[in-house]
C-alpha cells in the first residue's frame, strides 16, 4: 500500500527573543504568573523583514536538507497558517516562488492551532491517492502581528516561528512505516471562546486574537484524550506503544493533564512550550523538529502529533518513523 514517509523536518524562528521579564515591563504581569500558569519562559517575535512566508520557507529548506531532496522534486505544498502574508494569494504559493519549485500544487490550510494537522492530512490523502509523490508540509504562523499588545490576558501566551516536513509516497507492507491514521474534528459551536475580532469580509480590518481561556482549557483536554485514543483504535495500539507525543505547545498544564489522562509518563511528550510559547500552528513541526535534533525522536519510533485549536478544531495524527 501507498503510505506517506517523513524523510526529514525543519524549523525557524525569528531573531528576537522576548522574555516573560521583558513583557512585565509591558503590561501588568510577571515571570512568575506566566510560568506557573503556562510553563512558558520566552517566546520569538516576529521584525521587520520577518513574516510568514520568510519563516516558512527558512523552514521548508532545512526539511528538504534533511531529506537530501531538491525543491524541484517537490509536487505539492500544504501550509497551514492563520497569519498569512496577504489576504491572498496563498503563503503556499510563496514559499513554492521562493524555493524554485514551480508547477505543482500549492495551497495554505486555515484551521488555527491545529493547521498542521490538517495539512499533514490532506498532504497524506493527496499521496495515498497518487495525486502527488513528494509534498512540504509546513505550519507557519506570526502571531504576534494579530495580537492585542495591550490584554494581558492573549498576549503573553503566543510566539512566531515556522516548522516543516517532506513527505514522501512509498509502497510499504500494512504494518510497514509512514502516516498511519489521522483523526480530525471541528465543532463551530464555541467560536466566542477563541476568535480574531476582525477579518476581509466583516470589519474589513485584519482584527486582534481574543480567548477566553479557562474555557479553551477545559475543551482542549477532553478534545485532545478523545481523539488520541480514536486515532490509536484506528490502527489497533495502545497508548502503550507511543514513543513520543509530539503535541500543540499552548500550555504546559494542558500538555501534563492530556498525558495523564492517557496513562502516559511526561517524559514521553515533546515540550517546546517554555521556549517558543503557543506558535499556533507552528507548534507541532516545531516540536516534532526540535525532538528529531536533539536526538530523541529516531527512525523505527512511533510518534503521534496531536492539536486543538480555534473554530474549535482539533486532531491527530499517529507515524511510524
Ligand atoms: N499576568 C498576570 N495575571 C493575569 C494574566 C497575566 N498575563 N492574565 C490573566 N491574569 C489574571 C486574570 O486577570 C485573573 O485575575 P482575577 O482572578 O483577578 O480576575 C487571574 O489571572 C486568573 O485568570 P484565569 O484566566 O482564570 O487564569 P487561568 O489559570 O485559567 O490561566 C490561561 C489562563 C493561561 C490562559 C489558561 O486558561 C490557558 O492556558 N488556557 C488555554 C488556552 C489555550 O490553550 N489556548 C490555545 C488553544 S487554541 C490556540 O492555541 C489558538
Amino acid at each position: 500500500m501507498i503510505r506517506a514517509q517523513i524523510r526529514g523536518s525543519g524549523s525557524a524562528l525569528p531573531k528576537q527573543c522576548v522574555t516573560n521579564a521583558d513583557l512585565a515591563d509591558r503590561v501588568d504581569t510577571s515571570d512568575e504568573w506566566i510560568v506557573e500558569r503556562t510553563g512558558i519562559r520566552q517566546r520569538y517575535i516576529a521584525g521587520e523583514g520577518e513574516t510568514t512566508s520568510t519563516l516558512a520557507t527558512e523552514a521548508a529548506r532545512k526539511a528538504l536538507d534533511a531529506a537530501g531532496m531538491d525543491p524541484s522534486s517537490i509536487d505539492l505544498i500544504v501550509l497551514a497558517t492563520a497569519t498569512p502574508d496577504n489576504t491572498f494569494p496563498a503563503v503556499a504559493t510563496q514559499v513554492q516562488r521562493a524555493l524554485g519549485c514551480r508547477g505543482g500544487i500549492a495551497f495554505d490550510v486555515q484551521a488555527v492551532c491545529t493547521g498542521f494537522l490538517y495539512a499533514l492530512g490532506t498532504a497524506d490523502s493527496m499521496i495515498r491517492t497518487g495525486m502527488a509523490k513528494r509534498a512540504l508540509v509546513i505550519g507557519a504562523e506570526t502571531f504576534s502581528r494579530i495580537l492585542d499588545w495591550e490584554d494581558r490576558t492573549t498576549c503573553v501566551l503566543f510566539g512566531d516561528g515556522a516548522g516543516a516536513i517532506v513527505l514522501e509516497a512509498e509502497d510499504v507492507a500494512e504494518d510497514g512505516p509512514g502516516i498511519m491514521a489521522t483523526k480530525l474534528r471541528a465543532d463551530g459551536e464555541h467560536k466566542d471562546l477563541l476568535y480574531v475580532d476582525g477579518g476581509p469580509s466583516t470589519t474589513g480590518t485584519v482584527g486582534k486574537l481574543r480567548m477566553k481561556g479557562r474555557e479553551v482549557f477545559r475543551h482542549a483536554v477532553v478534545n485532545l484524550a478523545e481523539v488520541l485514543g480514536e486515532t490509536l483504535d484506528a490502527v489497533g495500539l495502545v497508548a502503550e506503544d507511543i514513543d513520543w507525543v509530539v503535541p500543540h505547545q499552548a500550555n504546559a498544564r494542558i500538555l501534563d493533564a492530556t498525558a495523564r489522562k492517557l496513562g502516559l509518563p511526561p517524559e514521553k511528550v515533546i515540550v517546546t512550550v517554555d521556549r517558543h510559547a503557543n506558535t499556533s500552528a507552528a507548534s507541532v513541526p516545531l516540536a516534532f523538529d526540535a525532538g528529531v535534533r536533539d536526538g530523541r525522536i529516531k527512525p523505527g519510533d512511533l510518534v503521534v502529533f496531536e492539536a486543538m485549536g480555534g473554530g474549535f478544531t482539533w486532531g491527530a495524527s499517529l507515524a511510524r518513523l
